[in-house]
């Protein structure tokens, strides 16, 4: 199967087995293996899936306040964001523009500015340089011909929505708006709300040994759920969950969500003016490449999901509720006991997903065959990767012109 060849390219055994993928679902098979192991396949899929769009890079409570930094990597390339002092929220490949040692190398509050570690050359929270100690010899701090206003650290297009930051590495980045929109428009009704964070009680981790793409297409379908959530089906079982199959995005709603609380433990505040839906209504989307979510009307989690390799994925899971009120002493054993129920249920998951990843290692599979009703929120994603791979996202292919989704 191995062919040499560089990364940006697409080996040609690989077009014809994602030509497969884009078969109707009757007829189309999954991903061919080499998508969850190859070393140079995953640079491939670097440079036309992460880098050539919008993709998740962090969460905006990773730099709340002025003056915060925040170092996160993508792929093995070193980033930061920081927070300037008008609140703004900005990305900047973590290189010194001096001889190139990364700048920030834990999340803190550097105030005003950054200064590098090696010889002190300073910059502003907008990335300009504004410091370059003995740069014209000893107790000299300019020199002729160097011209500080012509260097700035390396900004990275960013954007927030929900409390998440995404960034976009392509040469030619596509608007924001425009790759958020379909997903923004179906949550209309959740726009604007404050979201709270609740600290250590509102976050999971997760490593999973597998490739990230499973960790995407394990959430949005939600045909294992009697099989590996055999606690969640009893209250929340898989005819009460319908398929949600959009162009960019991939998930399932549930039409019973009702939560509950430990014995004297409050219920979250609801958000407010929410559409008759959201009563007992709950979405889980993965929204593609690499956000997954879930909203409900009262708490919302999204969770980060973060290739360290092509067979290991970090997942970083944040919850947030609506009203400040659920920071208190009174919702912690509410606080507490819903945490402890996601990452439940997440941890149940990761038995499926490793047990996958070694079956893309077996030759006895070539990407498998769909149940044409219940795994269209798989197929969607696997063809959006597809198309990625054969085109890159230049455009963001199969975006807002397409969608078609119903506000909620
Ligand atoms: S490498 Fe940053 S100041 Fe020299
Ligand atoms: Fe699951």
């Amino acid at each position: 199967m191995e062919t040499k060849r560089t990364s940006d390219e697409l080996p040609e055994v690989m077009t014809v087995g994602l030509a497969d993928v884009l078969r109707p679902i009757a007829f189309a098979r999954g991903l061919p293996n080499p998508c969850y192991h190859d070393r140079e396949l995953a640079k491939l899929e670097f440079n036309r899936v992460f880098a050539d769009g919008w993709t998740g890079a962090g969460f905006s409570k990773d730099a709340a306040q002025p003056g915060d930094v925040y170092p996160f990597e993508m792929a093995g390339l070193p980033f930061f964001m920081a927070r300037g002092r008008d609140k703004q929220l900005r990305v900047f490949h973590n290189v010194c523009q001096h001889r190139g040692r990364t700048l920030v190398a834990e999340p803190k509050n550097v105030k005003k500015a950054m200064v590098c570690p090696y010889h002190s050359w300073t910059y502003g929270l907008a990335g300009d340089l504004i410091g370059t100690p003995h740069i014209g010899g000893v107790g000299k701090h300019s020199c002729p011909g160097f011209d500080k206003k012509s260097i700035a650290l390396k900004e990275v297009p960013s954007a927030e929505w929900f409390g998440l930051v995404f960034i976009n590495l392509a040469e030619n980045p596509t608007v924001f708006g425009q790759y958020i929109a379909p997903i923004a428009e179906r949550w209309r009704a959740f726009e604007g709300l404050t979201l709270v964070h609740t600290g250590a009680d509102s976050t999971i981790k997760f490593e999973l040994a597998c490739n990230w793409k499973l960790a995407v297409e394990n959430y949005c379908e939600s045909y294992h759920l009697p099989w590996v959530h055999p606690q969640l089906n009893t209250y929340s079982p898989l005819d009460r969950h319908r398929a949600i199959i959009e162009p960019a995005y991939s998930g399932q709603i549930s039409d019973c969500y009702g939560p509950e609380f430990p014995a004297g433990a409050p219920a979250f505040p609801n958000a407010p003016e929410l559409p008759a839906f959201w009563a007992s209504g709950a979405e889980y989307i993965s929204l593609f490449p690499n956000v997954l979510l879930g909203l409900h009307r009262d708490h919302y989690f999204a969770v980060l999901i973060q290739p360290r390799g092509p067979e290991e994925t970090h997942e970083r899971f944040e919850i947030f509720y609506y009203s400040d009120a659920v920071t208190g002493p009174a919702f912690e054993a509410s606080r507490a006991n819903n945490r402890r129920l996601w990452q439940s249920i997440f941890a149940e998951d990761r038995n499926a997903v490793e047990s996958m990843q070694r079956g893309r290692r077996s030759p006895g599979f070539d990407g498998g065959r769909f149940s044409p009703e219940m795994d269209q929120p798989t197929h969607i994603f696997h063809q959006w990767i597809a198309r990625a791979l054969i085109d890159g996202r230049s455009g963001e292919i199969n975006t807002a012109a397409q969608a078609t989704a119903p506000a909620r």
